[in-house]
């Protein structure tokens, strides 16, 4: 193992010929890789009296190293980073990734945000090859907005659960029921879905879009949780609940959040909507992941306890490094965003893998509940 001592902290990475050799064993990174928990555990395990305070990915032109702050100084086992930006340059290609995936594919991003800005910025792209480090259905919107493009998944199994808790059956048996309805349909959905409904909104923009719309009756697919959220701001509209949710955010626990708010009496409390109701009634702010980016930079307070997918946490830490945040003692991870590897981001633009493949009719039906998400 390649040593060097450092006094800000353990720095552990990969050596520039990353995918195949490594100066750590793969295992231990793998390890180190898979999440912050795991990351704070495995640390405080292997460097007994080390306490793990911060974790995070720092990247020059030439390298990326991952520092895991402790109180002891740190070692240097490696770093990476360069090859993909060679084959960037190689392939004219750019990379976009969800605030969810792991902090250092967020450090190589070239644009980093939650689903409304990936798919507002998706239309603006010089580049002919885009890598979206996210989960499937970001990867159609992407494609949907840009035909002429090769839009590259790192991992093509990445999917979001919640993309398909909605079906076409209810849809059809929704719009018998109601003369007038508008089917809503949060773009965390299949591109099946989306194609079966009207509009297509993110949960930056729901709120603003459902009051426009001229109907009465909305049907929210596939998100409930987010439903009744938009639903409370627009007490004007019928809503009709559909059955499906997050399984991370559903799962983010009310005991949870009451411990932490006890710990920290003097923290605000930032949730996503895509929580259960019971979360967003204790909550001082509740809003897209960039909305609770955001709120954190207007907002008089220190300390914040964030309930959302623990993958924020590095935008959080990097634009506010004096502020403090915590999360729920089970930290929400959505695996699927975390398959997203440094290692397969290079694979797939070596070898143009993992494309994604729309037949033309299908795109061009719904990119008419796309288009109205830039106007928002
Ligand atoms: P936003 O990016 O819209 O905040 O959505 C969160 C999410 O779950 C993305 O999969
Ligand atoms: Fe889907 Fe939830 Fe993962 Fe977002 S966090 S991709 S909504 S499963």
């Amino acid at each position: 193992m390649g040593q060097k001592v450092n006094p800000n902290g353990l720095r552990l990475g990969i050596n520039k010929d990353w995918d195949s050799k490594w100066y750590a064993n793969k295992k231990d990174y793998a390890k180190f890789l898979n999440n912050d928990i795991k990351i704070r555990e495995y640390f405080a395990k292997n460097l007994k009296d080390a306490a793990v305070s911060k974790v995070q990915v720092e990247r020059n032109s030439k390298r990326t190293e991952i520092v895991v702050h402790t109180a002891k100084p740190g070692v240097i086992i490696g770093r990476g980073g360069e090859a993909i930006e060679k084959l960037k340059k190689e392939k004219n290609a750019v990379i976009l990734a969800h605030y969810y995936v792991r902090p250092e594919v967020q450090e190589i991003a070239d644009y980093i945000g939650d689903s409304f800005y990936l798919s507002k910025v998706a239309v603006e792209l010089e580049e002919q090859t885009i890598v979206f480090c996210g989960v499937s259905f970001m990867g159609e919107s992407a494609k949907v907005l840009n035909p002429q493009k090769t839009v590259l998944m790192p991992d093509a199994k990445a999917d979001c659960a919640m993309a398909h808790m909605a079906d076409e059956e209810t849809i059809r048996a929704m719009r018998k029921k109601y003369d007038d309805l508008a089917v809503v349909c949060y773009i965390n959905s299949t591109a099946e879905l989306k194609r079966l409904s009207d509009v297509c909104v993110t949960s930056a923009n729901a709120v603003r879009i459902v009051k426009a719309l001229p109907n009465k009756d909305i049907f929210f697919i596939p998100d409930r949780n987010l439903a009744h959220f938009v639903a409370e701001q627009t007490p004007e509209k019928n809503f009709v609940y559909n059955e499906g949710y997050c399984p991370i955010h559903e799962t983010v626990k009310i005991e949870e959040l009451k411990q932490a708010k006890a710990e920290h009496p003097e923290a605000e409390v930032l949730t996503h909507p895509e929580c259960p109701k019971s979360l967003l009634d204790l909550s001082d702010y509740i809003g897209s992941t960039s909305g609770i980016i955001d709120r954190v930079g207007k907002s008089d307070a220190e300390e914040f306890i964030i309930c959302t997918e623990n993958g924020v946490r590095y935008e959080l830490e990097k634009r506010y490094p004096n502020k403090k945040f915590y999360f729920t003692k089970t930290e929400p991870v959505c695996e699927d965003m975390k398959m997203i590897t440094l290692e397969k981001i290079a694979h797939v633009l070596r070898t143009g893998e993992n494309e994604v493949q729309m037949d033309e009719a299908l795109r061009a039906e719904f990119e008419k509940q796309h288009e109205r998400l830039g106007d928002h």
